[in-house]
């Protein structure tokens, strides 16, 4: 069978990697709205941004209201600023809200009309250049074809897509990660750790794909618990950055699975970050999927060194799944009642997510494909 995989055009990685895009950022356009949040210009992120626009006399305006995940209003008010002020790039610096509004703003700037319009349809008009500059090692939204906006009228997380979306400068300096306290790191981190374990065990993953998942996970398993612990390790970050930016190239030509498919309702409706939302679910999700990919899970325990010689196939996969839920109580991963959500507000909810789950198509990548009524056994399950 053949299959697509694709990138974003330059991807520029290591400490300084943002000195090393001068010549690229000339190659974009002239003005460019840089989409981020408040954080970003408080920690100085922006300016370092700003000082090597400056340096290469490239002009910039800059909207840094995504102070949350991003919604659809946030969406129109980004594309007023970027026509208002005559901007022909976009570059968008933080961590996958920024990301994801930079590539909805270029979306509805290309095609027109509202964000929401394009909810289950593909994004087809090119948009203009895109640069993605990430400050958490997590959603790998520089290398992905998609962008996740909260639709208000309709409360729920959009999963939106078009190969037009991919960045076509990525720039990965782990050295924007250092500032990350170590529940985002954790939350982010094991936000890319699904990414690269969904690839690797969805219904879509070829070669291509699998070579990225499967480093992914490998660095995860290396790096993650250290950054949590030491946010200052500069080894370890910068294992995490390329970590997370491999899992993203990974399910952006492989796709999620049932935790992402299950995780986005629980965000839309509850606002848990989008990191946490999977690490709640992770453990439940991967027990129910690992009957249809014995295989690929025993993989994922020999790439982390815990299969033993003599293990069978099944014994194998359960210890990567231990370890899995071994690294999330090491990272202090809240249940949803640690968060606050109420038990008996969750419950009424249920039929609604898992209906929504189903909708967006991530669950049925899952090579043990689960019907309605076992997502909401898995829902109820969390408490
Ligand atoms: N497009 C994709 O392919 C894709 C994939 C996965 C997730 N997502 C989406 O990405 C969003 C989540 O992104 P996220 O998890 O990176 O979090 P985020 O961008 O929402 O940031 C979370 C918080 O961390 C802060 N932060 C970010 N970098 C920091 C740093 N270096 N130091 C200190 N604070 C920092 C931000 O200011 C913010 O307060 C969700 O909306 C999710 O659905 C998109
Ligand atoms: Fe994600």
């Amino acid at each position: 069978m053949a299959n697509v995989f694709f990138t974003p055009h330059y991807i520029i990685t290591g400490e300084n990697a943002l000195d090393l895009s001068k010549t690229y950022l000339t190659q974009m356009g002239k003005k460019a709205l840089i989409v981020t949040d408040d954080f970003m210009v408080q920690f100085g992120n922006v300016k370092k941004v700003t000082d090597v626009l400056d340096s290469v006399q490239i002009d910039y305006s800059v909207y840094s209201k995504i102070n949350g995940e991003p919604s659809d209003t946030m969406i129109d008010a980004g594309v007023e600023i970027y026509r208002d002020e005559g901007c022909d790039f976009l570059i968008g610096v933080g961590g996958g809200s920024p990301i994801d509004s930079m590539k909805a703003i270029g979306a509805v700037l290309a095609n027109g009309g509202n964000i929401c319009d394009y909810y289950g349809k593909v994004i087809s008009k090119p948009i203009p250049p895109t640069c993605a500059i990430p400050t958490t090692a997590g959603t790998g939204s520089e290398a992905t074809q998609f962008t996740i906006i909260n639709n208000t009228r309709q409360n729920i997380k959009m999963l939106l897509k078009g190969p037009v979306l991919m960045s076509r400068l990525a720039i990965i300096d782990p050295t924007f990660t250092m500032t990350a306290p170590p529940k985002i790191t954790a939350a982010t981190g094991l936000d890319a750790l699904c990414h690269a374990v969904e690839a690797y065990t969805s219904t879509k993953a070829f070669s291509m794909s699998d070579t990225y998942a499967l480093s992914a996970v490998k660095r995860i398993f290396e790096s993650l618990l250290e950054c949590y612990k030491n946010g200052q390790n500069v080894e370890a970050r910068t294992n995490m950055a390329i970590a997370a930016l491999e899992a993203g190239i990974a399910f952006n030509n492989a796709s999620v699975t049932l935790i992402h498919g299950m995780s986005r309702p629980i965000g839309a409706i509850y606002h848990v970050p989008h990191g946490l939302s999977n690490a709640m679910l992770l453990d439940k999700c991967l027990r129910f999927a690992v009957s249809g990919a014995y295989d690929r899970f025993c993989e994922l325990a020999k790439i982390i060194g815990i299969y033993k010689e003599g293990m069978t196939v099944e014994e194998g996969a359960m210890a990567f799944i231990e370890s899995v839920g071994e690294l999330c109580r090491k990272l202090e991963i809240q249940t949803p009642a640690e968060f606050g959500i109420d038990e008996g507000d969750f419950i009424a909810h249920m039929d609604k997510m898992a209906q929504d789950a189903l909708d967006s198509g991530s669950p049925g990548n899952t090579r043990r494909s689960p019907s309605k009524e076992e997502i909401i056994e898995i829902y109820r399950s969390l408490f």
